[in-house]
Protein backbone atom coordinates (compact mmCIF):
# COMPACT_ATOMS: atom_id res chain seq x y z
CA UNK A 1 0.00 0.00 0.00
CA UNK A 2 1.60 3.59 -1.17
CA UNK A 3 2.49 5.68 2.36
CA UNK A 4 0.37 8.79 2.80
CA UNK A 5 2.62 11.65 2.73
CA UNK A 6 2.81 14.17 5.49
CA UNK A 7 4.08 17.20 6.19
CA UNK A 8 4.15 18.43 9.57
CA UNK A 9 4.62 22.62 10.43
CA UNK A 10 6.00 23.54 13.02
CA UNK A 11 7.64 26.52 15.02
CA UNK A 12 6.14 29.55 13.22
CA UNK A 13 6.30 33.23 14.18
CA UNK A 14 3.79 33.28 17.38
CA UNK A 15 5.00 32.94 21.61
CA UNK A 16 4.29 29.29 20.80
CA UNK A 17 7.58 28.76 18.46
CA UNK A 18 8.81 26.35 21.17
CA UNK A 19 5.82 24.49 22.14
CA UNK A 20 4.71 24.44 18.40
CA UNK A 21 8.29 22.29 17.73
CA UNK A 22 8.31 20.61 21.13
CA UNK A 23 4.24 19.37 19.92
CA UNK A 24 5.49 18.72 15.94
CA UNK A 25 8.40 15.82 17.89
CA UNK A 26 5.66 14.36 19.58
CA UNK A 27 3.52 13.98 16.60
CA UNK A 28 6.29 12.94 14.18
CA UNK A 29 7.26 9.90 16.86
CA UNK A 30 3.52 9.02 17.38
CA UNK A 31 2.60 8.98 13.30
CA UNK A 32 3.17 5.36 12.55
CA UNK A 33 6.02 4.84 10.27
CA UNK A 34 4.55 1.82 7.92
CA UNK A 35 1.47 4.19 6.80
CA UNK A 36 2.80 7.30 6.72
CA UNK A 37 6.02 9.29 5.43
CA UNK A 38 6.55 12.19 7.18
CA UNK A 39 8.43 15.53 6.62
CA UNK A 40 8.87 18.11 8.45
CA UNK A 41 9.16 21.75 8.26
CA UNK A 42 10.00 24.41 10.60
CA UNK A 43 9.10 27.62 10.38
CA UNK A 44 11.92 30.51 12.22
CA UNK A 45 10.33 33.22 14.07
CA UNK A 46 11.32 35.36 11.43
CA UNK A 47 9.01 33.22 8.98
CA UNK A 48 11.20 32.11 6.76
CA UNK A 49 10.23 27.62 6.01
CA UNK A 50 13.83 26.02 6.62
CA UNK A 51 14.39 22.59 4.23
CA UNK A 52 14.04 19.31 5.51
CA UNK A 53 17.73 18.93 7.05
CA UNK A 54 17.82 21.91 8.54
CA UNK A 55 14.15 21.83 10.31
CA UNK A 56 15.51 18.57 11.52
CA UNK A 57 18.27 20.21 13.01
CA UNK A 58 15.71 22.49 14.80
CA UNK A 59 13.85 20.10 15.78
CA UNK A 60 16.32 18.51 17.26
CA UNK A 61 17.41 21.69 19.32
CA UNK A 62 13.90 22.91 20.24
CA UNK A 63 14.13 26.50 18.54
CA UNK A 64 15.33 27.63 14.89
CA UNK A 65 17.85 28.81 14.30
CA UNK A 66 17.73 32.97 12.69
CA UNK A 67 18.82 33.65 8.96
CA UNK A 68 18.58 30.88 6.10
CA UNK A 69 15.45 29.41 4.72
CA UNK A 70 12.94 30.08 2.23
CA UNK A 71 10.60 33.09 1.84
CA UNK A 72 7.08 31.31 1.49
CA UNK A 73 6.52 31.79 -2.29
CA UNK A 74 9.36 29.51 -2.38
CA UNK A 75 8.74 26.62 -0.01
CA UNK A 76 4.71 26.54 -1.02
CA UNK A 77 6.32 24.98 -4.70
CA UNK A 78 7.97 22.33 -2.94
CA UNK A 79 7.56 18.70 -3.81
CA UNK A 80 4.27 17.05 -3.35
CA UNK A 81 2.42 15.88 -0.44
CA UNK A 82 -1.24 14.39 0.49
CA UNK A 83 -1.84 16.16 3.44
CA UNK A 84 -0.05 18.82 5.73
CA UNK A 85 -0.38 18.79 9.59
CA UNK A 86 -0.16 22.80 10.72
CA UNK A 87 1.27 22.38 14.27
CA UNK A 88 1.47 25.90 14.11
CA UNK A 89 -0.35 28.03 17.31
CA UNK A 90 -1.17 31.62 17.14
CA UNK A 91 -1.52 34.04 14.14
CA UNK A 92 0.39 32.94 10.56
CA UNK A 93 -0.80 29.22 11.69
CA UNK A 94 -3.74 28.84 13.61
CA UNK A 95 -5.90 31.72 11.55
CA UNK A 96 -6.20 30.81 8.35
CA UNK A 97 -3.39 32.10 6.59
CA UNK A 98 -1.58 28.62 6.17
CA UNK A 99 -5.05 26.63 5.66
CA UNK A 100 -5.40 29.57 2.95
CA UNK A 101 -2.53 28.91 1.46
CA UNK A 102 -2.90 25.14 1.44
CA UNK A 103 -6.50 25.22 -0.17
CA UNK A 104 -4.89 27.43 -2.95
CA UNK A 105 -2.27 24.45 -3.39
CA UNK A 106 -4.94 21.95 -3.28
CA UNK A 107 -3.37 20.02 -0.43
CA UNK A 108 -6.09 18.64 2.72
CA UNK A 109 -4.90 20.36 5.79
CA UNK A 110 -5.52 18.81 9.33
CA UNK A 111 -8.09 21.10 11.41
CA UNK A 112 -9.85 23.56 10.79
CA UNK A 113 -10.10 25.12 7.46
CA UNK A 114 -9.75 29.26 6.16
CA UNK A 115 -13.02 30.24 7.86
CA UNK A 116 -13.30 28.42 11.18
CA UNK A 117 -9.43 29.20 11.72
CA UNK A 118 -10.08 32.81 10.90
CA UNK A 119 -13.07 33.48 13.29
CA UNK A 120 -11.60 31.38 16.18
CA UNK A 121 -8.69 33.55 16.33
CA UNK A 122 -10.20 36.56 16.78
CA UNK A 123 -12.02 36.67 19.96
CA UNK A 124 -14.34 39.48 19.33
CA UNK A 125 -15.63 37.36 15.87
CA UNK A 126 -15.65 34.11 17.88
CA UNK A 127 -17.85 35.86 20.77
CA UNK A 128 -20.12 37.49 17.92
CA UNK A 129 -20.86 34.20 16.45
CA UNK A 130 -21.46 32.60 19.60
CA UNK A 131 -23.89 34.86 20.89
CA UNK A 132 -26.19 34.62 17.92
CA UNK A 133 -26.18 31.06 18.72
CA UNK A 134 -26.99 32.16 22.51
CA UNK A 135 -24.02 30.39 24.16
CA UNK A 136 -23.38 31.52 27.53
CA UNK A 137 -20.51 34.14 27.54
CA UNK A 138 -19.49 37.10 29.84
CA UNK A 139 -20.42 40.17 29.11
CA UNK A 140 -17.65 42.02 26.77
CA UNK A 141 -17.17 44.75 24.29
CA UNK A 142 -14.92 45.97 21.46
CA UNK A 143 -12.28 48.68 21.64
CA UNK A 144 -10.37 49.89 18.62
CA UNK A 145 -7.00 51.87 19.09
CA UNK A 146 -8.01 54.32 16.91
CA UNK A 147 -11.52 54.88 18.87
CA UNK A 148 -8.86 54.72 22.58
CA UNK A 149 -6.83 57.25 21.25
CA UNK A 150 -9.90 59.69 19.65
CA UNK A 151 -11.51 59.43 23.05
CA UNK A 152 -10.09 58.19 25.67
CA UNK A 153 -12.44 58.82 28.21
CA UNK A 154 -15.50 57.59 26.87
CA UNK A 155 -13.60 54.49 26.52
CA UNK A 156 -12.82 54.22 29.57
CA UNK A 157 -16.52 54.77 30.96
CA UNK A 158 -17.60 52.08 28.47
CA UNK A 159 -15.11 49.44 29.17
CA UNK A 160 -15.65 49.91 33.25
CA UNK A 161 -19.11 49.46 32.73
CA UNK A 162 -18.83 46.18 31.27
CA UNK A 163 -17.78 45.04 35.06
CA UNK A 164 -20.23 42.94 36.81
CA UNK A 165 -21.06 45.30 39.48
CA UNK A 166 -21.19 43.11 42.77
CA UNK A 167 -17.31 42.52 42.06
CA UNK A 168 -16.06 45.29 39.28
CA UNK A 169 -12.97 43.81 37.92
CA UNK A 170 -12.29 43.47 34.05
CA UNK A 171 -10.14 41.15 31.53
CA UNK A 172 -8.33 43.48 28.56
CA UNK A 173 -7.37 41.39 25.76
CA UNK A 174 -5.98 41.66 22.57
CA UNK A 175 -8.54 40.15 20.31
CA UNK A 176 -5.86 38.36 18.38
CA UNK A 177 -3.22 37.11 20.14
CA UNK A 178 -3.44 33.53 22.75
CA UNK A 179 -0.89 32.03 25.49
CA UNK A 180 -2.14 34.92 27.84
CA UNK A 181 0.16 37.93 26.19
CA UNK A 182 -0.89 41.49 26.98
CA UNK A 183 -3.87 39.77 28.69
CA UNK A 184 -4.49 42.01 32.48
CA UNK A 185 -6.82 42.09 35.11
CA UNK A 186 -7.67 45.94 35.89
CA UNK A 187 -10.43 46.92 38.76
CA UNK A 188 -10.26 50.58 38.98
CA UNK A 189 -9.23 53.28 36.13
CA UNK A 190 -5.70 53.69 36.59
CA UNK A 191 -5.47 49.81 36.16
CA UNK A 192 -7.34 49.66 32.69
CA UNK A 193 -5.73 52.82 31.61
CA UNK A 194 -2.56 50.29 31.89
CA UNK A 195 -3.91 47.27 30.82
CA UNK A 196 -5.19 48.95 27.58
CA UNK A 197 -1.82 50.49 26.87
CA UNK A 198 -0.38 46.95 27.08
CA UNK A 199 -2.94 45.05 24.84
CA UNK A 200 -3.00 48.18 22.10
CA UNK A 201 0.60 47.31 21.90
CA UNK A 202 -0.14 43.18 20.59
CA UNK A 203 -3.44 44.52 18.68
CA UNK A 204 -5.12 47.34 17.39
CA UNK A 205 -8.27 45.34 18.28
CA UNK A 206 -8.74 44.59 21.95
CA UNK A 207 -11.72 42.80 24.09
CA UNK A 208 -12.56 44.02 27.54
CA UNK A 209 -14.27 41.36 29.40
CA UNK A 210 -16.72 41.47 32.51
CA UNK A 211 -14.72 39.44 35.40
CA UNK A 212 -16.74 36.58 36.72
CA UNK A 213 -17.87 37.15 40.11
CA UNK A 214 -15.53 34.76 41.84
CA UNK A 215 -11.99 32.82 40.10
CA UNK A 216 -13.50 30.71 37.91
CA UNK A 217 -13.35 26.91 37.73
CA UNK A 218 -11.07 26.32 34.74
CA UNK A 219 -12.65 23.28 32.56
CA UNK A 220 -11.72 22.63 29.03
CA UNK A 221 -13.03 19.84 26.57
CA UNK A 222 -11.72 18.17 23.43
CA UNK A 223 -13.71 17.95 20.16
CA UNK A 224 -12.65 15.38 17.75
CA UNK A 225 -14.25 14.43 14.15
CA UNK A 226 -15.48 16.71 10.95
CA UNK A 227 -19.35 16.44 10.46
CA UNK A 228 -20.50 14.09 13.35
CA UNK A 229 -17.87 15.19 16.39
CA UNK A 230 -17.66 13.91 19.72
CA UNK A 231 -16.41 15.49 22.66
CA UNK A 232 -14.10 13.95 25.38
CA UNK A 233 -14.25 13.96 28.83
CA UNK A 234 -13.69 17.26 31.00
CA UNK A 235 -10.82 18.44 32.10
CA UNK A 236 -10.03 20.93 34.47
CA UNK A 237 -6.77 22.52 34.72
CA UNK A 238 -6.02 24.34 38.82
CA UNK A 239 -3.63 26.85 39.53
CA UNK A 240 -2.79 28.84 42.55
CA UNK A 241 -2.16 32.33 40.48
CA UNK A 242 -5.22 34.65 40.69
CA UNK A 243 -5.40 34.03 36.63
CA UNK A 244 -4.05 31.48 33.63
CA UNK A 245 -1.56 34.16 32.93
CA UNK A 246 1.63 33.24 30.91
CA UNK A 247 3.92 32.16 33.66
CA UNK A 248 1.38 29.64 34.83
CA UNK A 249 1.27 28.52 31.35
CA UNK A 250 4.38 27.87 30.33
CA UNK A 251 6.55 27.42 34.34
CA UNK A 252 6.22 23.39 34.60
CA UNK A 253 4.32 22.73 37.95
CA UNK A 254 2.52 26.19 37.85
CA UNK A 255 -0.59 24.07 36.98
CA UNK A 256 -2.21 20.92 37.50
CA UNK A 257 -4.61 19.02 35.07
CA UNK A 258 -7.69 16.86 35.98
CA UNK A 259 -9.05 14.01 33.75
CA UNK A 260 -11.95 13.77 34.63
CA UNK A 261 -13.14 17.12 36.55
CA UNK A 262 -14.94 16.90 39.54
CA UNK A 263 -18.12 18.79 38.63
CA UNK A 264 -21.59 17.59 38.93
CA UNK A 265 -22.07 15.64 35.77
CA UNK A 266 -24.94 17.59 34.66
CA UNK A 267 -22.37 20.59 34.13
CA UNK A 268 -19.91 18.07 32.55
CA UNK A 269 -22.69 16.87 29.83
CA UNK A 270 -23.37 20.76 29.61
CA UNK A 271 -19.81 21.51 28.48
CA UNK A 272 -19.79 18.75 26.00
CA UNK A 273 -23.23 19.72 24.08
CA UNK A 274 -21.83 23.84 24.32
CA UNK A 275 -18.51 22.43 23.13
CA UNK A 276 -20.12 20.74 19.83
CA UNK A 277 -22.45 23.67 19.07
CA UNK A 278 -19.55 25.89 19.28
CA UNK A 279 -17.51 23.68 17.06
CA UNK A 280 -20.86 23.40 14.21
CA UNK A 281 -21.60 26.87 14.14
CA UNK A 282 -18.15 28.27 14.13
CA UNK A 283 -17.15 25.86 11.40
CA UNK A 284 -14.50 23.90 13.08
CA UNK A 285 -13.21 20.42 11.50
CA UNK A 286 -11.13 17.97 13.03
CA UNK A 287 -10.08 18.89 16.06
CA UNK A 288 -10.77 21.84 18.95
CA UNK A 289 -10.21 22.41 22.56
CA UNK A 290 -13.21 24.12 24.06
CA UNK A 291 -12.54 25.83 27.11
CA UNK A 292 -15.09 27.26 29.94
CA UNK A 293 -15.24 28.79 33.37
CA UNK A 294 -17.12 27.07 35.65
CA UNK A 295 -18.33 29.69 38.71
CA UNK A 296 -19.24 27.22 41.30
CA UNK A 297 -20.59 29.59 43.70
CA UNK A 298 -23.61 31.26 41.18
CA UNK A 299 -23.76 27.90 39.09
CA UNK A 300 -22.88 29.68 36.49
CA UNK A 301 -21.03 27.82 32.77
CA UNK A 302 -19.36 30.52 30.45
CA UNK A 303 -17.51 29.53 27.32
CA UNK A 304 -14.13 31.10 27.33
CA UNK A 305 -12.56 30.30 23.67
CA UNK A 306 -12.77 27.71 21.39
CA UNK A 307 -8.43 26.86 20.57
CA UNK A 308 -8.58 25.50 16.46
CA UNK A 309 -5.01 24.03 16.80
CA UNK A 310 -4.47 23.30 20.70
CA UNK A 311 -1.18 22.45 22.67
CA UNK A 312 -0.41 18.88 20.98
CA UNK A 313 2.43 17.71 23.65
CA UNK A 314 2.21 14.24 25.06
CA UNK A 315 1.53 15.98 28.36
CA UNK A 316 -0.91 18.52 27.00
CA UNK A 317 -4.82 18.31 27.46
CA UNK A 318 -6.11 17.94 24.90
CA UNK A 319 -4.19 14.62 23.90
CA UNK A 320 -4.88 13.43 27.36
CA UNK A 321 -8.64 13.91 27.49
CA UNK A 322 -8.77 11.55 24.76
CA UNK A 323 -6.16 9.58 26.36
CA UNK A 324 -8.54 9.62 28.85
CA UNK A 325 -11.29 8.02 26.49
CA UNK A 326 -9.12 5.37 25.59
CA UNK A 327 -7.69 6.98 22.53
CA UNK A 328 -3.77 6.69 22.39
CA UNK A 329 -1.55 9.83 20.94
CA UNK A 330 -0.35 7.45 18.12
CA UNK A 331 -4.62 6.82 17.00
CA UNK A 332 -5.02 10.24 17.44
CA UNK A 333 -2.49 11.90 15.47
CA UNK A 334 -3.22 8.86 12.59
CA UNK A 335 -7.08 10.17 12.98
CA UNK A 336 -6.72 13.45 12.73
CA UNK A 337 -4.69 13.04 9.29
CA UNK A 338 -7.80 10.68 8.65
CA UNK A 339 -10.25 13.09 8.89
CA UNK A 340 -8.30 15.96 7.01
CA UNK A 341 -7.96 13.32 3.68
CA UNK A 342 -11.68 12.65 4.40
CA UNK A 343 -12.48 16.48 4.45
CA UNK A 344 -11.34 16.50 0.58
N1 LIG B 1 -13.70 37.08 31.90
C1 LIG B 1 -12.85 36.39 32.68
N2 LIG B 1 -13.13 36.13 33.97
C2 LIG B 1 -12.25 35.45 34.76
N3 LIG B 1 -11.06 35.01 34.34
C3 LIG B 1 -10.70 35.26 33.06
C4 LIG B 1 -11.58 35.95 32.18
N4 LIG B 1 -10.96 36.04 30.99
C5 LIG B 1 -9.77 35.45 31.12
N5 LIG B 1 -9.59 34.98 32.36
C6 LIG B 1 -8.36 34.30 32.83
O1 LIG B 1 -7.29 34.57 31.92
C7 LIG B 1 -6.85 33.38 31.25
C8 LIG B 1 -6.46 33.68 29.82
O2 LIG B 1 -7.56 34.20 29.10
P1 LIG B 1 -7.94 33.64 27.67
O3 LIG B 1 -9.09 34.44 27.17
O4 LIG B 1 -8.13 32.17 27.74
O5 LIG B 1 -6.65 34.02 26.81
P2 LIG B 1 -5.72 33.14 25.84
O6 LIG B 1 -6.42 33.10 24.52
O7 LIG B 1 -4.44 33.90 25.79
O8 LIG B 1 -5.61 31.76 26.45
C9 LIG B 1 -8.00 32.41 31.42
O9 LIG B 1 -7.61 31.07 31.33
C10 LIG B 1 -8.52 32.78 32.83
O10 LIG B 1 -7.65 32.27 33.82
MG1 LIG C 1 -7.08 30.50 27.06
Amino acid sequence: MKKTRVLVLAGGQSEEHEVSIKSARNVLEALPKERFDVTAVVISREGRWLAPPDSARALANGTAPSGGGLVLSQAASAEGFDVVFPILHGPNGEDGTVQGMMKLAGIPCVGSGVLGSAVCMDKVMMKSVLAAHRIPQVAWTLVTRSEYARAPEQVLERVLAIADGSAPAVFVKPANLGSSVGISRATNEVEARAALRLAFEHDRRVIVEAATRHKPRELEVGILGNDAPEASPVGELTFASAFYDYETKYTPGLAEMHIPAQVPEAIAAEVRSLALTAFRVLDCAGLARVDFFYVEQTGELFLNELNTMPGFTKTSMYPALWAAAGVSYPALVARLVELALERR
